[in-house]
């Protein structure tokens, strides 16, 4: 999780090859009606991303019940998005991609093949609800390189090296 330019694609993709895991992008599982808001440049509302989430969370299950695992990238900015998408699971952990405005401006100023409207940058930042420890998180700088927030995450997530199980929360 994180805001636009945070990093999510970059990380997720590298972190799931680290790892052997499945990458995938959350905004796949945009149902058609958003997917053709969002090319109109018409923000979403709360009620559009509600079945975007929810499609999110059963791919997450379908995961979890198949015995594989994955990396998704996905805003997830609102504790509300991320309950859905956790709903209660132990087996979910959520990342957190933490750095600074003007970082994060810098590194979408440089971003190829990306349109970005004025003012979304400011407008993540107002919508975004960082994690809280109830959440147990891993929160990681992204003022680094790629291979240094991948080794930060791994050594957060404390994976056990005979079946690449989360090990870290409420764990039975
Ligand atoms: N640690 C890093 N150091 C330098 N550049 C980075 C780093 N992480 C990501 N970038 C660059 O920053 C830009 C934004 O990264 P990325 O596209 O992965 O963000 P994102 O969170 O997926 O954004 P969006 O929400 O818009 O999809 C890209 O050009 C990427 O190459
Ligand atoms: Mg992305």
């Amino acid at each position: 999780m994180g805001v636009s330019g945070s990093g999510k694609s970059t990380i997720a993709q590298k972190l799931a090859q680290r790892l052997g895991w499945t990458y995938e992008d959350g905004d796949r599982f945009h149902p058609a009606s958003n997917v053709a808001k969002m090319s109109a440049g018409h923000p979403l509302t709360d009620e559009d991303r509600w079945p975007w989430l929810r499609a999110i969370a059963d791919e997450i299950d379908r995961v979890c019940k198949a015995g594989e695992h994955a990396v998704i990238a996905c805003s997830a900015l609102k504790r509300a998005y991320r309950d859905i998408l956790v709903h209660g699971r132990n087996d979910v952990r959520i990342i957190y991609l933490d750095g600074t405005e003007p970082l994060i401006a810098k590194r979408l100023a440089q971003r190829k093949g990306h349109f970005m409207p004025p003012g979304l940058l400011a407008s993540q930042f107002k919508t975004l609800e960082p994690p809280d420890a109830s959440e147990d998180a891993v929160t990681v700088s992204i003022d680094a390189s790629v291979d240094a927030i991948v080794d930060d995450i791994v050594g957060q997530l404390e994976l056990s090296p005979t079946n690449s199980q989360p090990s870290g929360r409420n764990r039975s």
